[in-house]
């Protein structure tokens, strides 16, 4: 089956192709030949998973899904959640928004002095299918339980890996690696469902 999955992030590519299996044919944004800036304005994943789907499905009417992805922690009261890719520039006017460095140096700097270091990755898939019972929006969500350290450690992944632990485990996804993160992740779970 050929599906498209509404995003150019090349580490959620790999990620969900390696996933869903050699059965699908997961096409990215720019294989649409889609260069269009996606509107994401909503104030729940849900609303921005749903939004980046709808627009694609309208615009192209093909089999397509999107996710949208946040870090909710719980001494921060479920921040930077939503806000997740421009979590530095939001704290701070000056910083780069959607840099992976600053996001991190941010959280962590946030959390200093807190004991409490809950926090869990929630990604939200929605789907619309051209098939004749299609054309609705359907959500999938996966959530994966872990912790905040207090370092970055590990090379693999990217966005907020080396600073998250997944609970059960001695190492951040950044160190864990592709093979074992796409198994236990927030979206591998979600794309179980999917
Ligand atoms: P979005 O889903 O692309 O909007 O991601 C929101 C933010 O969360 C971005 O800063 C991403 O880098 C980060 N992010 C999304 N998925 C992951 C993940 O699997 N691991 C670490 N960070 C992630």
């Amino acid at each position: 089956m050929k599906i498209v999955f509404a995003t150019n992030n090349k580490h959620k590519l790999d990620e969900i192709r390696d996933i869903l299996g050699p059965s699908f044919e997961v096409l990215s944004l720019n294989d649409l030949g889609c260069h269009d800036d996606i509107p994401e304005t909503g104030s729940t994943l849900e609303e921005n998973a749903r939004q980046k789907a709808q627009y694609i499905y309208d615009k192209y009417h093909c089999n397509v899904f999107a996710d949208d992805t946040g870090l909710e922690v719980e001494a921060l009261g479920g921040e930077p959640g939503v806000y997740s890719a421009r979590y530095a520039a939001i704290k701070d006017p000056n910083a780069e928004s959607h840099d992976s460095e600053a996001n991190m140096t941010t959280l962590l700097k946030e959390l200093e002095g807190k004991t409490n270091r809950n926090a869990r990755f929630r990604t939200v898939i929605s789907l619309i299918l051209t098939s004749p019972t299609g054309g609705q929006v359907e959500l999938f969500s996966g959530i994966v339980e872990g912790e905040i350290i207090r370092e970055r450690r590990g090379g693999e992944g990217f966005g907020y890996d080396p600073i998250f632990q997944p609970e059960g485990y001695d190492k951040t996804f950044a160190e864990l690696g592709n093979d074992i993160k796409n198994t236990i992740s927030h979206r591998a779970r979600a794309v179980a469902k999917l």
